[in-house]
């Protein structure tokens, strides 16, 4: 699958948002190694710190479902769904990304005129990861 495959998933996604509190909608697709591909979105929630981003509901979905060998990931986002500039995955989620994926995972990340793809690596450099917990 393409990387503009995956994008356009993942702004399919985003449409799915349930965001009433920020207004901003989050899409996310995410591939795994076998070609399978989850989507999310971000899920809010009236107390607001249980809201789910969206790519960590792509991620859940497809550990709950068995997956955990991951290439990439397309996200995208905006208020009111507009995409404008980059929506870059928050800590948390690239901490999650971290849990089960490896250095060269890709992310792309859209932006109105076009997509910009960075690895693992670049977004979480030095990163707390399984393996410090069984050295
Ligand atoms: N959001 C995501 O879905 N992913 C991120 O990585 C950053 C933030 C969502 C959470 C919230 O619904 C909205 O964007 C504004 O923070």
């Amino acid at each position: 699958m393409s990387k503009e495959q995956l994008a356009t998933m993942a702004k399919e996604a985003m449409e799915r948002a349930y965001s009433p509190y920020s207004g901003y909608k989050v899409g996310a697709a995410l591939l795994c190694k076998d070609g399978s591909v989850y989507t999310g979105c971000n899920v809010e929630n009236a107390s607001f710190s249980a809201t789910n981003c969206a790519e960590r509901t792509a991620f859940f979905k497809a550990v709950s479902e068995g997956k955990k060998e991951f290439a990439a990931i397309a996200v995208c986002g905006g208020k009111d769904g507009v995409i404008e500039g980059l929506f870059p995955p928050c800590g948390v989620c690239r901490q999650v990304m971290r849990e089960f994926c490896a250095d060269d995972f890709e992310i792309h990340l859209l932006k109105s005129d076009g997509i910009e793809t960075y690895t693992l690596e670049q977004l979480l450099p030095v990163s707390f990861r399984p393996e410090n917990l069984h050295e």
